[in-house]
């Protein structure tokens, strides 16, 4: 009876909480007119006449085709009309157990450990509660997580249970999107975002309590925060404002956060209630299983479950990406075909990070009746997301991650098994509502092996960037930060051995020791990207293009903006259609004529609606005509439409940036070999030059290593003698991605340049090695001092 009364009460949840999003939805729909629409808006104000006066901040309104009635929607912070919220009664959650002993350790403790299963209530009751003790007074409740849409999802979830607006009491803070006002109590926010406030106001007195939740997951940003927000603690503690820390994390290992950060208390949450059945693959009972093909294998456990499991019983699927979630969802809608008559109906829903917003959210509505939902994700339904009604989960055991081998700079993405902590994570998913089911498309051997915990991505990633951001907060020497995991020196010296070549920093002392931002690098901070793209839009402002540039670094942080086509088209129309933007110059001219050929499509239809508007067409006839000239322009020209939308909000952003480092906005029209070179040198780490006799490319600052023009790329088939790229991919060959055309003479003083410092860095790291054999750390906690 317990189990029954906590579905009614998770189902009356549901409904609520689809409410929310629904309403969302709507509003986010209305964005994405919005936000398809700026290019006319952006090209009228961003003409060099009207960015030279700096007055005409770049307009992110609605078309100003569209009359006004749509053009604004209603504020965000207005009272709520719907009395339902008001109505909200949360279920009991494993945190309430603890509800007093937090409470009382909130009002003592300036650091709080708490350690509870995912769905315990960490996420959604720590904050409010933080509000109840009377924090929240002294300043805001900030709330960091890893990714955007459980920021997004949590703020919905926590404002309909205050009863408040999102934007009101609970907002969110996410890379585009701030929804928050002076009333605004508890921000959920991305850890990056938390990071770039730190830049700006350092003490980041505003709030009066971080909350670094997902802890264990380990990511980059979050292990930074910790770091920095340490030093922050230490020196706000006697002042009238002290900061208080609560480090949430999902994994019962608190040692490692405990000792980082001195001794500090933690609060246990009790699991979860519910039991889970762990089902392993069975190679000699479960002979159609392929012993390699995990794909296969997910498709063939979906049936098997769908036709043994009771009715109701949603299914949440972990595989590594998209190309590999979208194929399964097909697969699985292709399944209905062939199934008994009395069965359900599979209804497969996708969920990763790079899906369109309102499609993440079709993985939280309600499965309509008759079906049984599969929600095919990767791991971002590990820990981030509440998806209710999952009664099964089926583990692939495998996770994409990337890795960066400092070495020769090449970032490697690849599939490999999860940690046992992710696998138990996973299978987590399936007992929050009731008893579950997890299937493991592994052995009980195969599990055995797997590492104990995930990797920090600290350990695995190119540290340039980050570096960057710490030395704008006054860090000189990244050798002696306290980290949780110190990174390997190797990568650190690979770091800085990049941002001195590409000019941002300049050691300060003989061993090369210490290093302080040049002024290059003080305006590389200002820009939210790699020390790379943000040295193109440098060079750019001194070559007279900074709007291409700003253009098509835009487009480089989105994924691809030529789709590529869908089944529907044939092989002949996708290469009339890439040809069609495909340059000589190269895949970074492609991005910018693809853009430069939106732009023009938006004028011309804002010009059209703008003429409609005047024979009184109706708002919602305008507003559909509008959707359906963009989806039909981007379907024509294989555009992803979402893409071009991310990019398009990125351009934006970078402009208004510019704008208020007073940039003199250029543009070189036809004359494409300022961006070239442009590009050239901020990317000139990545220069080759064409070995005729391998047919490869050897890269200037290492002719040892030689990499492959991707076939994607136009340059794959012209072979010029001298490129550059945006990336490296390895998989069973090195490719380079994104290629642009160059001339040698571009950046071959930056290459001998780049030569000496590294003979130097090289010649003083060695040094250093040995000094640093000599002398052994005192004591551990010397080690964790905090060095900036
Ligand atoms: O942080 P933790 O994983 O410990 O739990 P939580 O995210 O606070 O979730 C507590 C409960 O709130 C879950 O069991 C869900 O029932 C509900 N919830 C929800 O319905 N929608 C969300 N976006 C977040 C939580």
């Amino acid at each position: 009876a317990k189990i029954q009364m906590k579905e009614e009460l998770m189902n009356s949840t549901v409904q609520m909480t689809n409410g929310v999003l629904t309403k969302k939805t709507n509003m986010e729909m209305k964005q994405i007119i919005t936000a398809s629409s700026p290019p006319k808006t952006k090209i009228q104000s961003m003409t060099p006449k009207s960015v030279n006066n700096n007055s005409t901040p770049i307009s992110k309104k609605p078309n100003a085709a569209i009359p006004s009635k749509n053009a604004e929607p209603k504020p965000k912070n207005s009272p709520r009309e719907d009395a339902t919220y008001e109505k909200f009664i949360r279920p009991q959650l494993p945190i309430d157990v603890v509800e007093q002993q937090l409470m009382h350790e909130l009002a003592s403790q300036e650091t709080l450990i708490v350690i509870g299963e995912t769905g315990s209530g960490k996420s959604t009751q720590v904050p409010q509660l933080c509000v109840r003790a009377g924090i929240a007074e002294k300043g805001l409740i900030a709330v960091t997580e890893p990714r955007r849409v459980a920021a997004v999802s949590l703020a919905s979830r926590v404002a309909v249970e205050m009863g408040t607006d999102l934007g009101g009491t609970v907002g969110y803070h996410v890379r585009f999107e701030n929804v928050t006002s002076h009333r605004t109590k508890i921000e959920y926010m991305t850890d990056g975002i938390v990071l770039r406030k730190a830049l700006v106001s350092p003490l980041l007195d505003k709030y009066s309590t971080v909350i670094i939740d997902e802890a264990h997951e380990r990511s980059l940003h979050s292990d930074v925060l910790m770091c920095i927000l340490r030093k922050c603690q230490a020196q706000r503690r006697s002042t009238d404002n002290p900061l208080r820390l609560i480090i949430m994390s999902a994994t019962l290992q608190a040692d490692k956060f405990q000792a980082y950060f001195d001794n500090a208390k933690v609060v246990l949450v009790s699991g979860r209630t519910f039991p889970i059945e762990i089902h392993h693959v069975n190679p000699k009972i479960n002979k159609s299983f392929s012993a390699t093909d995990y794909v296969y294998n997910t498709v063939i456990c979906v049936k098997h479950v769908h036709l043994t499991e009771p009715k109701g019983h949603d299914i949440l699927v972990f595989l590594t990406g998209s190309e590999e979630i979208e194929a399964v969802a097909h697969q699985l809608a292709e399944l209905n075909g062939s199934l008994p008559r009395e069965a359900d109906f599979i209804l497969p829903v996708p969920l990763y990070a790079a899906l369109r917003p309102e499609k993440q959210r079709e993985a939280f509505q309600k499965t309509p009746q008759g079906a049984r939902k599969v929600i095919i994700s990767t791991n971002i339904a590990e820990t981030s997301v509440t998806i209710p009604g999952i009664r099964v989960v089926i583990d692939s055991g495998k996770v994409k991650t990337k890795r960066f081998e400092a070495s020769n700079r090449i970032d490697v993405l690849k599939v490999h098994n999860v940690s046992k902590a992710q696998a138990k994570q996973r299978a987590g998913r399936a007992g929050r509502d009731a008893p579950g089911k997890c299937y493991r498309l592994y052995t009980r051997e195969d599990f055995q092996k797997f590492d104990a915990e995930n990797m920090p991505e600290i350990l695995r990633c190119n540290l340039s960037a980050t570096f960057l951001e710490l030395m704008k907060l006054g860090m000189k020497n990244p050798h002696r930060l306290g980290w949780i995991d110190p990174p390997e020196s190797q990568n650190i010296d690979a770091a800085l051995l990049e941002l001195t070549s590409l000019g941002a920093i300049r050691p300060i002392n003989s061993d090369r020791s210490k290093f302080v931002l040049t002024e290059m690098g003080d305006v590389f901070c200002m820009y939210p990207l790699s020390p790379e793209h943000a040295r193109i839009l440098f060079q750019a402002q001194k070559e007279g293009c900074i709007m291409e540039a700003i253009k098509i670094v835009a487009a480089m942080q989105t994924d691809a903006l030529f789709s590529g086509g869908s089944d529907s088209k044939s092989d002949a129309e996708v290469e009339r259609v890439r040809r069609k933007f495909e340059t000589r110059e190269g895949d970074h001219i492609t991005l910018l004529k693809i853009v430069l050929t939106t732009n023009d499509f938006f004028d011309q239809l804002n010009a059209k609606t703008e003429a409609d508007a005047r024979y009184n067409k109706s708002n919602k006839s305008l507003e559909r005509e509008y959707n359906e000239a963009i989806r039909k322009f981007c379907n024509d020209n294989m555009i992803n439409e979402q893409h071009l939308k991310t990019g398009s909000m990125i351009e934006d952003q970078l402009k208004q940036i510019a704008i208020e480092q007073n940039v003199k906005f250029s543009t070189c029209g036809a004359d494409l070999l300022k961006i070239r070179k442009a590009i050239a040198v901020g990317l000139f780490l990545n220069s080759c030059e064409y070995d005729r006799q391998e047919d490869r490319y050897r890269l200037m600052i290492n002719p040892a290593i030689t990499v492959k023009i991707h076939p994607s790329s136009a340059l794959s088939r012209s072979k010029p003698a001298y490129i550059v790229f945006s990336e490296l991919m390895k998989t069973n060959d090195l490719y380079a991605l994104q290629v642009t055309l160059i001339d040698a003479d571009w950046v071959r003083p930056l290459i001998t340049e780049h030569k000496k410092i590294r003979k130097n860095h090289l010649a003083e790291t060695a040094q250093r090695i040995q000094q640093i054999a000599k002398v052994e750390p005192k004591t551990k906690k010397q080690k964790l001092i905090v060095t900036f």
